[in-house]
């Protein structure tokens, strides 16, 4: 699609910005919903951050703009205000700059996590759910499963202790998930969650050991490349429902796209 003065322009900002994919998918997405928003990466070093955000706060054709590594954190002191997901799972990923120049920082991963399970009819309430990994990414499912109101929720990680300050940390925020460092059987669950990186490269071992999946477990790898993972087709063969890390992406783009429409 052309771009032109009538274009609603985004900007994925990044340090390196060769790895960044992000800007392609977002042009793709607008491209396949007729909607004349183009994105391109910025490359930003840390350093220059404050002057191209303030630059960003006087481009009015610019309608918003996602932040990558190593700028998730940063950007925040540099914002008008921050929603309260993006407060709590510490990160930013996408900014929103309104009508009249403010800077919103949020983060789609937890809102853009649940909707692509409930696009598939998987609801969380009350249900039994295991997390592998305690990451950034991490972070967020885990706070919007128990925000979704899962009975139980286990976070087992490579690093228990990291496991352990996560799972301190949601149960803090919410009382009413039992949240449980831990658990290293695929047993027992109705959704089990791939949240580290294992699964991106060909050889990478299986996160968990799956001998407990069966046909009534969702299994849902939020790792976007490549598209259907060894947990995912291992998951399958078991008879289990299996969601990809793209679902995920694809909801979060619905939601850049309803707050532009705005
Ligand atoms: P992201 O932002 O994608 O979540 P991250 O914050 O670096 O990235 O988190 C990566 C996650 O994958 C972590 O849970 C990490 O485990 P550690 O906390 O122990 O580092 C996990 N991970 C990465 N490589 C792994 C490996 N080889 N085996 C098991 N877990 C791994």
């Amino acid at each position: 699609m052309e771009i032109t003065g009538k274009s609603k322009i985004m900007f994925v900002l990044a340090d390196p910005v060769d790895h960044v994919r992000a800007s392609a998918v977002l042009n793709a997405y607008f491209a396949g919903i007729g909607e004349d928003v183009a994105t391109s990466p910025l490359h930003v070093r840390p350093d220059d951050l404050p002057a191209v955000v303030g630059a960003i706060r006087h481009m009015n054709n610019v309608v918003g703009f996602g932040v990558t590594i190593p700028h998730k954190v940063a950007i925040a002191a540099l914002l008008d205000e921050i929603s309260q997901n993006a407060r709590l799972i510490g990160a930013v990923n996408f900014v929103k700059r309104t009508r009249d120049g403010r800077l919103v920082g949020d983060n789609m991963d937890a809102p853009g996590f649940i909707s692509a399970l409930l696009n598939r009819g998987c609801t969380i309430s009350g249900k039994r759910v295991l997390q592998l990994g305690a990451g950034g990414a991490g972070r967020a499912t885990a706070l919007a499963m128990a925000q979704a109101r899962a009975a139980e929720l286990w976070i087992s990680n490579r690093d228990p202790v990291k496991a352990q300050a996560l799972a301190d940390a949601i149960q803090a925020l919410h009382p009413e998930t039992k949240v449980t460092a831990g658990a290293d059987t695929a047993e027992n669950f109705d959704l089990i969650v791939n949240t580290t990186s294992l699964g991106m490269l060909s050889d990478d071992p299986l996160p968990i050991d799956v001998s407990g999946i069966s046909n009534t477990t969702v299994v849902y790898d939020i790792i976007v490349n490549p598209p259907v993972t060894r947990l995912m087709v291992t998951a399958a063969a078991r008879g289990a429902v299996t969601i990809g890390g793209k679902a995920m992406l694809d909801e979060q783009m619905a939601l850049v796209a309803d707050f532009i429409r705005r």
